[in-house]
This record gives structure tokens, sequence and C-alpha cells, in this order.
């Protein structure tokens, strides 16, 4: 079932120079317990997209487009209702969980606060389902943990007690802005595993937001890469993987290094995004690809799709060959 279809989607934000497009014509869609991974350059729009999806656009901006959530029509819906929606069908974990997390206020009250108002569970009931998720998110000790302040975890668990408190009101949809970069790698993975195990058990539909295509690799189903506020390619996790057909894609694949013991220079995209309302009518890409020709600034860039959902925007297609 589709859970959430999101068509020719457009945010523009107010800026000291006026109006500038944050969004610019993103598609994208979701099944239940599917796992989307959106990545790209820092700038490109991978958490606007998210705060968009959870209503929470900086004052004064502007929306234009489609975005349906289990049948709702969200742009344009009243405040109240997405209120509502969002905690409870729709929730957020962040990059840092001290963001997320009260420094003062014990965990117990911080995960049952949720529960009480959103679902109007009694303090008992709520803090019955809050040792039930600590459990699920494996804290140790759970009971004990809930009356425990967030300064008494390491980095790992505050980001799992985060994740505890997002399925606080058992959610449809997860959306996951970085989660894991500030944590080492073998947490890392572990966190990776639970996002793993919520999908199999719950069914819970994620958007897992990374410019850190490893982690992608090893947990989305599918992947839409960003850049400068637009897709520029999507599709299936390995078939985008195994092929990439948008120089952009193919530049951020290049810088990746290569843990098999190669010591390959690795190659760095040169050059910088454009500034946020700067992006031309053409390929916002163009200034910086092995592959620019004079059209590709001036013209708006026709999108290919290939089999299996696997599309891309860019008509020069160099890497033709290669497939
Ligand atoms: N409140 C705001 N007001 C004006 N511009 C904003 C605001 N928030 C974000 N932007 C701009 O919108 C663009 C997209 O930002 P966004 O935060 O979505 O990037 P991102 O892909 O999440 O990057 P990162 O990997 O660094 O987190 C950037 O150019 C950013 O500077
Ligand atoms: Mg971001």
């Amino acid at each position: 079932m589709t859970l959430l279809e999101v068509k020719n989607l457009n945010v523009e934000l107010l800026t000291k120079g006026g109006y500038a497009r944050a969004l610019d014509g993103i598609n994208l869609s979701l099944e239940s317990g599917e796992i989307l991974g959106i990545a790209g350059e820092s700038g490109s729009g991978k958490t606007m997209t998210a705060l968009t999806l959870l209503g929470l656009l900086p004052n004064h901006s502007k929306i234009s487009g489609s975005l349906k959530f289990s049948g709702t029509e969200l742009v344009g819906i009243d405040q109240k209702r997405m209120r509502d929606i969002r905690g409870r069908e729709i929730s957020m974990v962040f990059q840092d969980p001290m963001t997320s997390l009260h420094p003062m206020l014990s965990i117990g009250t911080q995960l049952t606060e949720h529960m009480i108002t959103h679902l109007g569970l009694s303090k008992n009931e709520a803090r019955e389902k809050a040792i039930d998720l600590l459990t699920e998110v494996r804290i140790p000790d759970p009971q004990r943990s809930l009356d425990a302040v967030p300064s008494q975890f390491s980095g790992g668990m505050r980001q799992r007690i985060c994740i505890a408190m997002a399925l606080a009101c058992d959610p449809k949809l997860l959306l996951a802005d970085e989660p894991t970069t500030a944590l080492d790698v073998t947490v890392q993975a572990g966190i990776l595993n639970l996002f793993r195990r919520l999908r199999d058990k719950h069914g819970l539909s994620i958007i897992f937001i990374t410019h850190d295509l490893g982690v992608m690799s090893s947990l989305t189903d599918r992947l839409l890469v960003m850049y400068a506020g637009r897709e520029v390619e999507s599709g299936k996790t390995s078939t985008l993987l195994q092929n990439p057909r948008h120089p952009y894609t193919r530049g951020i694949l290049d810088s990746l290094p290569d843990i098999s013991g190669s010591k390959k220079k690795l190659k760095a995209i040169m050059g910088f995004p454009p500034e946020l309302g700067k992006q031309p009518l053409g390929c916002a890409f163009h200034n910086r690809c092995p592959f620019n020709t004079p059209q590709c600034e001036s013209h708006v860039i026709p999108l290919t799709t290939l089999d299996s959902h696997h599309r891309f925007y860019c008509d020069i297609d160099p890497l033709k060959g290669d497939s």
C-alpha cells in the first residue's frame, strides 16, 4: 500500500533577497514497510524535505504541489490537524540526540509526555509502554533508565532513546535525519540494525537521510539523490549504486574511500553547489559536471526513466555505453 505520495513539491523560503526556491519539483513515493534513502551534499534539501513532510517550514514559506500521506493531502491542511499527524503518525529522529532530549528531565518524563498527550494514556499505562519501548530499542535495565537523565547515557544510547520517543505513538512513518552521523561506526551499525528490525517487525516506513552512500547501501530499499533542491536520480538502491547514471551520483560514489586496501586517489567533485535561489533553468550541477555542454545550463532537463523505476535528469547521458 502506498503510504506517501509526493508530487511536484515546491518550497520557497523567504530570505533577505526575497523568495528562494529550496525544493524544486520533488516527486517521491513510499510504500508501507519500505525504507527510502535521501542522499546528497550539504544544502541539497534533505532536511527541508523532511521538515516539509512534518509541516515545520520556516515562517512565511510558500509551498505548492501535492503531499498525500495515508490518503490525506497535507499541503494546505489546517495546523491543528497537522499537529495531530506530527508526532503521532509521522515522527522524526534528528542527527544530534541532545537537540531532541531535554537535559534536565528524566527519560521517563520525556517518553511518557507524548503518550499522555497524543494517546490519552494514564501515567501508569504510559510508564508501562515506555518500559516496552526502551526494551525494544535495547536500553539495558529499562525500568531504572526511566528515572535517569540524558547525560547518564552514551551518545549511542541517547540516540536509541530518541528513536524510542519517536516510536512512542506508533507512527506509520519515521523520518530519520542523519541519525548515525555523530556516532562511531560500531554504534552506527547497531542503530542501523535497529531501524531494520523496526521495519521488519512493525512494518514501519522509514525515510532515512544521509550523505553517506555506504550507509544507504546497507539499509535502504530505494534511493533518492538530491542536488540543489531537486531530484537528480532515484531508483532501487542496488540498481542505482551499481549503475549510477547521473554524473553527480557517479561523482559522489567516486569520492567514497575504498576499504579493500587499494590506495587509489579519491576523486573529489570540484566546485560548489549553487546558492539558494540561484539554480539555473537547466541542470544545477552543470558547472561541476565533466560532461557539461552549453545547453545543460539553459534548457529544462527531461526525465529519463529506465527499467524498474530507475530514473534520472541528464539528457547528455555520457554514461550510456557503460551499462
Ligand atoms: N530556515 C531557513 N531559512 C533560509 N534558508 C534555509 C533555511 N533552512 C535551510 N535553508 C537553506 O535551504 C537549503 C537546503 O537546506 P537543508 O537543510 O535541507 O540541506 P541538507 O541537504 O539537509 O544539508 P545538510 O547535509 O548540511 O544537513 C540550503 O541552501 C539551506 O541554506
Ligand atoms: Mg540536513
